[in-house]
């Protein structure tokens, strides 16, 4: 049997947070609905966030209140603090993710907080979802490229992996927000993280601002990485993050990792026609290379 690859599709939250236009919950729920008969596995359908800073996932407790509950499917949700992780309980969700940063600037814009700060509420975070049986996910962003302070030392990047993997993250998320990352850099990146967190437990989260993201996953397989995170259609961006791209579309990546003998159990042909779909509602085109290679086949 060929060995799986994991694939956590962030549309519904990275994807659709920055859209500028209002995007109703049935849209929402209707993506979900196609991902999941897509064969999509692993979903981040919601944020808990304040409203006030990202508008578009005000939505989230009816968003998780519909999600189609199949067997094997599993769904996540931001948390940046105790209020969010109360909301993603109420929801019934699973998993949460908490998100940090390796650039004090982006930290501030982000959260509103220091990195020391942002770590020390995450502590509570976590021990409140581990101590109600939900699975914690921990975020690192800007670890390839910051919007406001440039290159980032692998060290800063490790050092918050580490501590988010210590206080109890199953698996962290490594983030090239930005999109600035290339193969040179994500491997340094990534040899400073495994010296303190296995392979086993990083997953590759690159958005697609310099078209390197799918070279960056490439390196990060053959540094042992099974676990990366993508968005259909290739949509998204970050609202604190100008001029950053969607995550790499998610159509390419398991067309990727299918040439390359892996499983992923998605079936490419419905995962098109789900990205076609909410490109169409969100009005512009797919931003994967394969979808449009297929379509037009
Ligand atoms: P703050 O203003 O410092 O928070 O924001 P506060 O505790 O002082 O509260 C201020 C107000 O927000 C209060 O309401 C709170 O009740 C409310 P008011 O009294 O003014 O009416 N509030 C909340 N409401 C709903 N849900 C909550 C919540 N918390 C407080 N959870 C805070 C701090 C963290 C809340 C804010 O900065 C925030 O929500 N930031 C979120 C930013 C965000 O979502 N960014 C995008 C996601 S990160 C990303 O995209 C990167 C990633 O994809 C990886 C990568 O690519 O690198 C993950
Ligand atoms: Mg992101």
């Amino acid at each position: 049997m060929s060995e799986s690859v994991k694939i956590i599709e962030v549309g519904p939250r990275d994807g659709l947070q920055n859209e500028k236009q209002p995007i109703s919950v049935d849209t929402k729920v209707g993506l979900i609905e196609r991902l999941v008969h897509a064969g999509v596995k692993h979903i981040e359908a919601a944020s808990f966030v304040s409203p006030k800073w990202v508008p578009q996932m005000a939505g989230s407790p009816e968003v998780m209140q519909r999600v189609p509950r199949t067997a094997g499917v599993h769904y996540s949700a931001l948390t940046p603090n105790l209020k969010g992780l109360e909301a993603a309980i109420a929801a019934d969700c699973e998993e949460v993710a908490v998100f940090g940063a390796a650039s004090e600037t982006f930290s501030q814009r982000n959260i509103n907080c220091s990195i020391r700060e942002s770590l020390e509420r995450f502590r509570s975070v976590i021990e409140v979802a581990l101590d109600n049986k939900l699975r914690v996910r921990g975020y690192v962003s800007c670890v390839l490229g910051c919007p406001y302070e440039g290159n980032i030392a692998p060290e800063k990047v490790s050092d918050v992996a580490l501590l988010l993997s210590e206080m109890g993250c199953h698996e962290i998320s490594l983030g090239d927000t930005i999109g600035r990352g290339n193969p040179i850099t994500t491997r340094r990146m990534l040899e400073s993280c495994i010296r303190v967190v296995p392979a086993s437990q990083l997953a590759g989260h690159y958005h697609d601002t310099y078209g390197m993201a799918i070279a960056n996953i490439v390196a990060s397989l053959e540094l042992g990485l099974r676990t990366f995170d993508s968005s259909v259609s290739g949509l998204g961006g970050c609202p604190y993050a100008t001029g950053a791209s969607g995550n790499v579309a998610t159509e390419d990546v398991a067309y990727l990792l299918h040439c390359m003998g892996y499983e992923t159990g998605i079936d490419l042909p419905k995962l098109i026609q789900a990205g076609m779909c909410i490109s169409s509602v969100l009005g512009r085109e797919t931003s994967s290379r394969v979808a449009r290679a297929m379509s037009s086949d």
